[in-house]
């Protein structure tokens, strides 16, 4: 499931999308941990490189952190979002709320979301449909589990996904496709460049038949044991547009040593 190193790689900035790098927290950082996204912020901010980047901490960390982030080029995003914008829904934040707080995305449709808390593409889309609403950019996960590529399903099922997550009103400024093949999150395994170039190819397909030009330039993001280490070549693959990623997004060295991909 790896691929040999290939030479190097030429990332795919500058063809008239602006790549994006998201680092997903997931549910970790405490206070102490802010230390790494101040690192963050000031390497790009000394240094810009050719793509958004973006952290998106756990909700209780979103206000600080947009303070920290305030007049510099380090977005935030959120992780999840209820469909709704309040109301009696203990424990769920609103999409108006991570706005409020700060945020300019949520990610949606996460496969950690959809196998904890049993979200299906039905109530991605109703999430994805609210960050719209509040003015947030939607970052709509999609991928395949281990068995459903074994089963040879992978573009079916990437298909269903996005038919079913991804909302009509969808347009390249408001939304973000993430492809995340469930097995290599947090595994260390990859698809190989051939693979993510298929399934790139065809997001990239699915999203210009139902969006035109709209779903020509809709960032599509790879995600899914993205490193240092691996993240020039994968960036390179056409139709990548950029990464989100979980576990290097941690350290502060780890994550701007992807974000160097994307390096003047
Ligand atoms: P990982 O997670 O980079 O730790 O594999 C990716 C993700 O879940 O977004």
């Amino acid at each position: 499931m790896t691929e040999a190193k290939k030479p190097a790689a030429t990332v795919n900035a500058g063809a008239g999308i602006r790549p994006l790098v998201a680092g997903n927290w997931k549910m970790n950082g405490l206070q102490a941990a802010l230390g790494e996204a101040i690192a963050v912020r000031d390497a790009i901010l000394a240094s810009p490189p050719k793509a958004d980047v973006m952290l998106c901490p756990p909700a209780t960390l979103t206000m600080v952190l947009a303070e920290i982030a305030k007049g510099g080029l380090l977005q935030l995003g959120g992780q999840d979002c209820h469909s709704n914008a309040s109301g009696a829904h203990t424990g769920d934040v609103s999409a108006e709320m991570l706005r409020d707080a700060g945020a300019t995305a949520v990610i949606v449709g996460h496969s950690e979301r959809r196998t904890d808390h049993g979200e299906c593409d039905r109530d991605i889309r109703a999430k994805a449909s609210a960050a719209h609403r509040a003015g947030l950019v939607a970052i709509v996960c999609v991928g395949e589990t281990a068995g459903e590529r074994a089963a040879g399903l992978t573009l079916q099922v990437v298909a269903r996904q996005l038919a079913g997550a991804v909302p009509d009103e969808a347009t390249a400024a408001s939304t973000v496709v993430a492809y995340e093949p469930v097995w290599a999150i947090g595994t260390g395994l990859t698809p190989t460049l051939a693979d993510v170039a298929e399934v790139h190819g065809a997001i990239r397909k699915a999203l210009a038949a139902r969006f035109g030009g709209e779903g020509e330039r809709m960032r599509i993001l790879y995600g899914g044991s993205v490193k240092p280490q691996n993240a020039r070549e994968l960036m390179a693959v056409p139709n990548v547009d950029g990464a989100l990623v979980g576990g290097a997004s941690l350290k502060a060295s780890d994550f701007l040593g992807i974000i160097a991909a994307y390096g003047g």
